[in-house]
């Protein structure tokens, strides 16, 4: 007795809950009826038809997909409201059962023809026709979603430092203000997703009210604009960081000795690689002559103070190897380069510090080698031989420190190996005095090579010297010059100090 109590019970909760369905869909099918029965969606729903029929608009931007350089387009994610009250969708709550809202397909009430009119995409309208939400006072609200192609003027002059503006404009294709009164909602950014690349800085919008001549009447729109921000660490990681180093290393061929032939290889490997970037950046760029980009001037100068420093490393390395008979010094380049300039950078002269400066005989000097004084000198005089020992006296002279390579030669005349020979110190004196002239001739001739030999080495250092100047001048003036220009040229950004402490920090 007592289970088929319970079931009846259940049974009874069933039929009743049923029974309230389906006095449900009766009222919803009645509802419809009744309401489109003489409903005529091109009738734009309003009492009065002298009357605007005003729709509110505003965008939830949910997503910036993507800010194409090279198309000019911008695409986002963004989410349309439209409201406005159809005169015509009215009930009355309790004689419909307590149905507060119905759902119209946007093809069977009237909606207004909003579009985005700087849309890029193929079907033109990228929006998705949802449904229209439609309350018992006729309010209706319409959310088409979609993925919005927009056409948008982007200035890459100071990429990558650069903000963009993109406007999305939408308005009544076909309504004038006469008949659709657009008004604006601000826009919706609280379900913004965050963009590697982008910045949202804001999307302030504006209701605009065109009057063409043609017309009386007024054209309204509504325009957001999208304001980005370009995060720039990664630019600043694959760009700018490499080129700053480029150049750092265009300053080392200044560096480098002359003498390591290599000069000029670097210099040139240097401009390679600051080519590869550049082509990295141009791909990014937009094929455009409006404006030139930041980091392409900025490239740009950088190329050209390492194609500068090519050239001087080619005048340099000509300096260095000059031809010590090819001529002397001029005397203003010798002034200029050997006195001011060392003087201004502080360079020595190589071998200023000890005293080598090669000695310059007199004519004096000269007599003195020729009738020079032999001796020979008992206390050398070894015990298989006699030591003579020429020299010449070099008192007038005291720069030339006498050592073994200053022109002092020894000869050695062997005799007999044996000790009790008589052979006398003097005879080898007499015996070969003509030779002895002729050993003096020879010698003169020696002198005489390794004094020309010296003066071509000091015409060669000093040319080496003049080559090194210039190098040391160039590396102070391109350091200078390209540090001036990385914060000329970077700095020229309005919001670089922005970008920077936002991005890098
Ligand atoms: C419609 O609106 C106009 C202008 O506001 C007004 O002059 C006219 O009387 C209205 N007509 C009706 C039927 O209410
Ligand atoms: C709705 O209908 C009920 C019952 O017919 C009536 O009492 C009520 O006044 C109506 N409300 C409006 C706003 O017309
Ligand atoms: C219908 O929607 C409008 C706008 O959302 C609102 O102001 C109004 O109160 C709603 N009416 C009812 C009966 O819910």
């Amino acid at each position: 007795m007592q289970a088929w109590k319970w079931l009846d019970c259940v049974r009874l909760t069933l039929v009743l809950y049923f029974v309230k369905v389906s006095q449900q869909g009766a009222y919803q099918r009645k509802l419809y009826r009744d309401l489109l029965k003489n409903y005529n969606r091109l009738e734009r729903p309003v009492l009065n038809e002298s009357q605007p029929l005003t729709v509110d608009l505003g965008v939830t931007l949910i997503q910036i997909i993507d800010v194409d350089e090279k198309n000019q387009v911008l695409i986002t994610n963004v989410w349309l409201h439209m409201h406005w009250k159809d005169c015509y969708l009215k009930w009355n709550v309790t004689e419909y059962g307590g149905i507060r809202t119905l759902h119209f397909p946007s093809d069977y009430v009237w909606v207004p023809d909003i579009l985005l009119y700087n849309s890029a995409d193929e079907r033109f309208d990228a929006t998705f026709h949802t449904n229209v939400l439609v309350n018992s006072t006729g309010h209706s609200q319409y959310l088409p979603p979609g993925i919005l192609k927009s056409t948008c003027y982007i200035d890459v002059r100071w990429f990558p430092f650069d903000v963009q503006r993109c406007d999305l404009k939408f308005g009544s294709w076909t309504h004038d203000g006469w008949l659709v009164d657009l008004q604006m909602l601000e826009a919706d950014i609280s379900t913004y997703l965050p963009n590697g690349e982008w910045d949202l800085v804001g999307v302030p919008g504006k209701r605009n009210e065109i009057h063409y001549d043609c017309c009386e009447e007024p054209y309204p729109d509504v325009t957001y604009t999208v304001l980005i921000r370009r995060r720039t660490l990664y630019y600043g990681l694959n760009l700018l960081i490499p080129c700053l180093l480029i150049s750092g290393l265009a300053l080392l061929v200044f560096l480098l000795p002359a003498d390591s032939g290599e000069k000029i290889s670097l210099g040139i490997t240097v401009l390679l690689s600051l080519t590869v970037f550049m082509l990295l950046v141009a791909e990014i760029m937009p094929a455009t002559s409006d404006s030139v980009p930041l980091i392409a001037r900025y490239f740009a100068a950088t190329m050209f103070i390492v194609g500068l420093s090519v050239v001087v490393t080619v005048l340099v390395l000509q300096l260095h190897y000059h031809d010590p008979h090819g001529g002397k010094m001029p005397k203003w380049v010798r002034v200029v380069l050997l006195n001011w300039c060392a003087w201004f950078l502080r360079m020595k002269k190589p071998g200023d510090g000890r005293s080598s400066v090669p000695c310059r005989y007199n004519q004096q000097q000269q007599q003195s080698f020729s009738t020079m004084e032999m001796s020979g000198m008992p206390s050398q005089r070894s015990g298989n031989g006699n030591m003579i020992y020429f020299g010449y006296h070099t008192m007038e002279n005291p720069c030339c420190p006498v050592s073994a390579d200053s022109g002092v030669m020894c000869g050695r005349i062997t005799c007999s190996p044996s000790k009790d020979s008589g052979c006398a110190q003097s005879t080898p004196m007499v015996g070969s005095s003509l030779e002895i002239v002729k050993i003096l001739e020879e010698l003169q001739f020696i002198a005489k090579r390794f004094r020309d030999q010296d003066e071509g080495e000091v015409l060669c250092s000093e040319w080496k010297f003049a080559a090194a100047v210039v190098d040391r001048l160039c590396l102070v003036a391109f350091t200078v010059f390209s540090i001036i220009c990385t914060f000329a040229i970077l700095m020229s950004a309005p919001n670089f100090i922005e970008a920077v402490s936002k991005d890098f920090a």
